[in-house]
C-alpha cells in the first residue's frame, strides 16, 4: 500500500504511482464519447466503444481505485486515534474523514458489494461488510450533525470519532486482506473495470481528491461527460456473477 502524507487542507496527497502496470496504450479518447444527435446508429456504436474502452481500461479497476480512497480514510484514521494531536487539525480531518465515508460507503455498496453477494463463496464475508457499513454510516450521519454546529471537538465527539475510526480501520483491513486478493484471483480484469467505473461516477471524487492521481484525470474527464449510465453496467456485472457462480 502506498504510504500517503497529509496535507493543511485536510486532503490527502494520495499514492502518486499506478500499481497495475498499464500502458497508457488502453486508455479511451475523450473525443470518443461525442455524440451526434442526428444519427442513432452512430451514437450505439460510439456508446458500444466506450463500453468497451471503459472494460479494457486498468485504471478504472475498482480494487485499485478501492485502494485510492482508502488511502485518504487511513489518513484521516492516523490523525483521529492520534490523542496527542492538536482539536484542530483532528476537526479537519474529522470533517474530511465524514465526507469521504459517506460517499465511500454509498460507492461500494452499490459498485463492490451488490454484485458480489451473488457469489456464494462470498456471501457471509459480505453480509458481514454490509452490517458494518450500516453501523458505520450511522454513525457517519451523527457525527456529521454534530460537527455542523460545533466550532470545536469536545471530549465526547473525540471518543466517537476515535471509535468510528477504529472500525473503519478494522473494516479496511479486511478488505484489502481478504476481499481484494480473492477478487484479483477470481474475477474477470473487465468486470472489475466496470465495477470501478460504477464506483468512481456513484463516489463523485473531486478534482481536489484525484489531485496526486493524475493517471484518473482521463477516465475523471470520460466520467464527467456521463456518456455511460451506471446500470448498463450493473445489468453487465450482475449477469456476470449470476451466470459465473
Ligand atoms: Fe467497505
Ligand atoms: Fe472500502
Amino acid at each position: 500500500m502506498p504510504k500517503t502524507t497529509r496535507s493543511s487542507t485536510g486532503s490527502s496527497s494520495r499514492r502518486s504511482s499506478k500499481s497495475s502496470g498499464k500502458s497508457s496504450s488502453s486508455r479511451s479518447s475523450g473525443s470518443s464519447s461525442t455524440r451526434s444527435a442526428s444519427s442513432r446508429s452512430k451514437s450505439r456504436g460510439s456508446s458500444r466503444d466506450m463500453e468497451d474502452s471503459i472494460a479494457s481500461n486498468d485504471h478504472f479497476n475498482i480494487i485499485e481505485v478501492l485502494l485510492l480512497d482508502h488511502s485518504y480514510l487511513k489518513d484521516c484514521i492516523d490523525v483521529l486515534k492520534d490523542e496527542e494531536e492538536d482539536t484542530k487539525v483532528k476537526m479537519k480531518y474529522a470533517k474530511g474523514f465524514l465526507d469521504a465515508l459517506e460517499k465511500h460507503s454509498t460507492g461500494e455498496k452499490k459498485a463492490l458489494y451488490a454484485p458480489l453477494q451473488e457469489v456464494e463463496d462470498l456471501r457471509p464475508h459480505i453480509l458481514e461488510s454490509l452490517i458494518e457499513h450500516g453501523i458505520v454510516d450511522d454513525k457517519v450521519k451523527k457525527l456529521s450533525k454534530k460537527l455542523s454546529s460545533a466550532r470545536t471537538l469536545d471530549e465526547e465527539m473525540e471518543a466517537e470519532l476515535k471509535v468510528l475510526a477504529e472500525i473503519v480501520e478494522h473494516h479496511v483491513e479486511e478488505e484489502e486482506d481478504e476481499l481484494f486478493p480473492k477478487m484479483r484471483k477470481d474475477i474477470d480484469s473487465e468486470i472489475l473495470n466496470q465495477m470501478g467505473y460504477q464506483f468512481m461516477v456513484l463516489r463523485q471524487f473531486t478534482e481536489k481528491d484525484l489531485e496526486d492521481s493524475p493517471e484518473l484525470i482521463d477516465e475523471m474527464e470520460m466520467i464527467s461527460q456521463e456518456a455511460i449510465p451506471v446500470k448498463n453496467f450493473m445489468n453487465v456485472t450482475h449477469e456476470y456473477f449470476t451466470s459465473q457462480y
